[in-house]
């Protein structure tokens, strides 16, 4: 994903101001967030906003749609493969994981991973460390991961479609957008761009 693209975000109301100022205090630090809030209502704008505000600008900013990993090609897809490691690898791999380091990794839509795939993902946000598919070498990236969902996280925890570790890791704060009918003054301006 390309960094150049930035959108300005429309901030018109008190509610979208806020949380620009909350963007502005914690883009330049490396804590994980979680981002909230219904469909449509600018969460990947935000979350690139704070990559693009950060100093981790100058490299990628990955996105990755959780729904539509597979359980197969997970591993393969996040951490990399090497060529030759199963039938289909016909070529070494860079996965998410490797060509985000130093950048900020977006997942949207955390609740679509499956358990599995959640305990893959906490083991490397707990310790930045991964191996690739068919290499035992472990290797290592830095990358701040900003996550996503459009369900209640409460909700999604208590149902256990979110593992509570998981969630400790990648929330460090929770940011909540507020949909666009409880910021009506927003509506004019976004009508405009
Ligand atoms: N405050 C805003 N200012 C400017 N554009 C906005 C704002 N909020 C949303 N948009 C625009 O609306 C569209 C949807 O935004 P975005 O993709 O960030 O939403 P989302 O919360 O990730 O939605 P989804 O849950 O459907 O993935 C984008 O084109 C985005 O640029
Ligand atoms: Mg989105």
């Amino acid at each position: 994903m390309s960094n150049e693209k930035l959108l300005a975000i429309v901030s018109e109301s008190e509610e979208m101001r806020s949380i620009m100022d909350i963007i502005d205090r914690v883009a330049r630090s490396n804590i994980n967030i979680i981002i909230t809030g219904e469909s449509g209502t600018g969460k990947e704008l935000v979350a690139r906003e704070i990559h693009v505000r950060s100093n981790r600008a100058g490299n990628q900013f990955v996105i990755i749609n959780c729904a539509s990993l597979n359980e197969d090609l997970f591993d393969s897809d996040l951490f990399g493969h090497v060529k030759g490691s199963f039938t289909s690898a016909i070529n070494d791999k860079v996965g998410f994981v490797e060509k985000a380091n130093n950048g900020t990794i977006y997942l949207d839509e955390i609740t679509a991973l499956s358990p599995n795939m959640q305990a893959k993902l906490l083991r490397f946000a707990q310790s930045g460390e991964y191996n690739k598919v068919g290499d035992p070498t472990v290797m290592k990236s830095d990358v701040r991961i900003i996550s996503s969902t459009n369900k209640k996280l409460e909700n999604e925890i208590r149902s256990n479609s979110l593992r509570e570790d998981l969630f400790y890791r990648l929330n460090t704060i929770v940011l909540r957008i507020p949909p666009l009918r409880k910021r009506r003054e927003d509506i004019p301006v976004l009508v405009k761009t």
